[in-house]
């Protein structure tokens, strides 16, 4: 595992600067205390990811062009297309690996490590690289009328290594699932070609909001509350295991409130929950990577622990993975 998060942190008391918000609204809603918003030229989505992908590849004891294949996960592309998977292969000076692109948006690790993983059981990889990396900040509205999106989101990237194993450890099983009846509850219309950027050009509306993030903040809530639990319980019941044979389970850092609400929900102790969102925010696809390198680097995984992965964004889409470290 490895990750990366830009130097450069912005406090709560930063963003009440630019928009009508302050410190304890934010941390009493969301738990966030600061985020870390790119220099856009040192950053970019790509060049990110390639920082998490070195330190991963440095603590896997390999080296790039042990990669077989690169799967990258980002709603916050560095183009419209191609996707950021072949800048990586470009960087790390990879042959010419395939590279995929994974548009899940929160959920988007999960589902690539389900890629990754069903590449590695069928035996045409023996190793993968999957990387989620996100950079919001160029893209929010930071007026007081973006003010309950702008504050969640930060920017960072994490990346894992899969290799083929004999013993039994390893990504036990995932679920995805999606529910696009919930598509325009959190998106981001404008530009694409369902609102084409001359239109936007065109209209030349200083009001138009449509290419900026929406999120119907509680409506997320409320679904986010039940798919969590749901789908971490289906991981469960599929290998046989009860909530309290959870060793730690790493939700995706959306709302310190929705992870401490699967907490209740799922009769889990503090020390088998990690949460990072007061320091990083929401970073999406990569807030799990960016988790579980924590959770590594402080100890808090170990051998033969049992890990869950949970996800639930934008799409609807949601996931989980159960992992024997
Ligand atoms: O990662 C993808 C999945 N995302 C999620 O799961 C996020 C789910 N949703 C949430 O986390 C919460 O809904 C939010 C944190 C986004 C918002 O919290 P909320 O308790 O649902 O607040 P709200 O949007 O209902 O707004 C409550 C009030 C409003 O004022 P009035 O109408 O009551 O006067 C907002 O205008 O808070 C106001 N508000 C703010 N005030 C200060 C909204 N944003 C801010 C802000 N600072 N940043």
């Amino acid at each position: 595992m490895g990750f990366y998060v830009p130097d450069n942190v912005v406090t709560n008391d930063d963003l009440s600067k630019m928009m009508d918000t302050d410190d304890q609204w934010i941390q009493e809603r969301t738990g966030i205390k600061e985020r870390r918003w790119v220099n856009p030229a040192i950053d970019s989505t790509s060049g990110m990811g390639v920082k998490a992908a070195r330190m991963a590849l440095e603590r896997a004891n390999m080296k790039a062009t042990d990669i077989d294949f690169i799967v990258f996960a980002t709603l916050s592309p560095d183009y419209y297309f191609p996707g950021p998977g072949v800048l990586v292969q470009k960087e790390l000076g990879l042959d010419t690996i395939g590279a995929l692109d994974v548009r899940n948006q929160c959920s988007g690790f999960v589902y690539g490590l389900s890629v990754a993983d069903q590449f590695i059981k069928t035996g045409m990889y023996n190793n993968v690289l999957v990387i989620g990396s996100e950079l919001h900040s160029g893209g929010l509205d930071k007026t007081t009328r973006g003010r309950s999106v702008s504050v969640i989101f930060g920017d960072g990237a994490g990346a894992a290594v899969l290799t083929a194993t004999d013993d039994t450890s390893g990504i036990l099983s995932t679920h995805l699932h999606s529910e696009g009846a919930h598509a325009e509850e959190l998106a981001l219309i404008g530009p694409a070609t369902n609102r084409w950027v001359n239109e936007i050009i065109e209209e030349n509306d200083e009001n138009d909001e449509s290419y900026f993030p929406y999120m119907n903040g509680s409506y997320v809530f409320k679904h986010a509350v039940t798919r969590f639990p749901q789908v971490i319980n289906e991981a469960l019941d599929a290998n046989g295991y009860q909530p309290s044979d959870i060793d730690l389970l790493i939700p995706h850092q959306a709302n310190l409130r929705i992870s401490q609400f699967i907490q209740k929900t799922m009769r889990l102790r503090d020390d088998q929950v990690f949460n990072n969102i007061m320091k990083y925010g929401n970073t999406t696809a990569a807030s799990i990577p960016i988790a579980l390198t924590e959770a590594v680097e402080e100890g808090k995984v170990k051998p033969g622990d049992l890990i869950c992965l949970a996800a639930f964004g934008s799409g609807f889409t949601w996931a989980s993975a159960l992992i024997r470290w």
